[in-house]
């Protein structure tokens, strides 16, 4: 499929999609929000590709927040609506997809495009990006997730003096929080991405499917992060991965993988 928004290459298993609105700072319009729930559906369905990196154009913006001309006029029925099908459609997708995503912040990450690098598995930053929740600056809050994210990875104090202020916090400062694992000069940000997910996608690709959706599960209202845990565990014994990780292991060789 030809995208209008969004670039894709795949390359070394690994999938990269560039959000490719550089002059509206890759701001995340109606289009933009298709084009990633078909890209990263495809994603995770193609036996080729291991894990994705998300970015954004040009040195400025990762994604300056969901674009705020579109909404402009919505009702409470429309904003509701808005929330509701983007959360299921793009940020849930990635956040509960099977393949490792990491999140590379090259630049602004404000409002939906923090949320989207919140959706993201792993996310690291350059050390000129900015993110924040500005929302209540435009008498919202946040809609895609954020109020949750935030919230579990940097804790409720920190998340809600980022959500009341509105204000940005430094890259610095996100990994300090825990909001990002590695900051680096703004041009390594795609190669510390791709030795991160090339150390990732070297590791058996249903183990990491079984790691993400164990995660999840304890961060998930009324399921047991044990209980998913334990099957997760168990249903790895029942993979191929698993006798070949196994048998490499004793052979002293490096396994070969194969996503069965
Ligand atoms: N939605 C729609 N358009 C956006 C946008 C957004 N979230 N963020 C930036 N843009 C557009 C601007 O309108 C401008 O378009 P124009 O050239 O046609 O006028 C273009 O991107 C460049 O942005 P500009 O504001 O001129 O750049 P800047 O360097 O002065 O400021 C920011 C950068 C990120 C501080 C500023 O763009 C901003 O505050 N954006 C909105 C952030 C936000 O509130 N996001 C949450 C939305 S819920």
């Amino acid at each position: 499929m030809k995208f209008e928004n969004l670039l894709i290459e795949i390359k070394d298993r690994i999938q990269y999609i560039t959000i490719n609105r550089e002059s509206k700072l890759n701001a995340l319009n109606k289009a933009t929000l298709a084009e990633l729930h078909i890209a990263f559906s495809d994603a995770f369905e193609n036996l080729a590709v291991g894990g994705i990196i998300i970015t954004g154009a040009g040195a400025k913006a990762f994604v300056a927040g969901a674009d705020i001309s579109e909404f402009a006029n919505f009702n409470v029925d429309e904003g509701t609506a808005l929330a509701r099908d983007n959360q299921r459609k793009v940020f849930d997708l990635i956040a509960n997809g099977n393949k490792p995503v990491i999140a590379a912040i090259n630049g602004f990450a404000l409002g939906g495009g923090l949320e989207l690098a919140m959706a993201c598995h792993i996310r690291i930053a350059a050390e000129t990006a900015k993110m924040g929740l500005p929302e209540v600056t435009l008498g919202l809050i946040p809609g895609y997730g954020g109020t949750q994210r935030l919230t579990q990875l940097v804790g409720k104090g920190k998340a809600l003096e980022m959500i009341l202020t509105a204000d940005m916090i430094t890259a610095a400062d996100a990994l300090q929080y825990g909001l990002v694992t590695h900051v680096v000069r703004q041009d390594q940000l795609l190669t510390k991405a791709e030795e991160l997910m090339l150390k990732i996608i070297s590791r058996a690709p249903l183990a990491l499917g079984a790691a993400i959706r164990s995660v999840n599960a304890g961060l998930t209202n009324g399921v047991n992060g044990y209980q998913t845990e334990i099957e997760e565990f168990g249903k790895c014994f029942g993979t191929e991965d698993f006798k070949e990780g196994v048998a490499a292991f004793l052979g002293k060789r490096k396994a070969e993988f194969k996503g069965r």
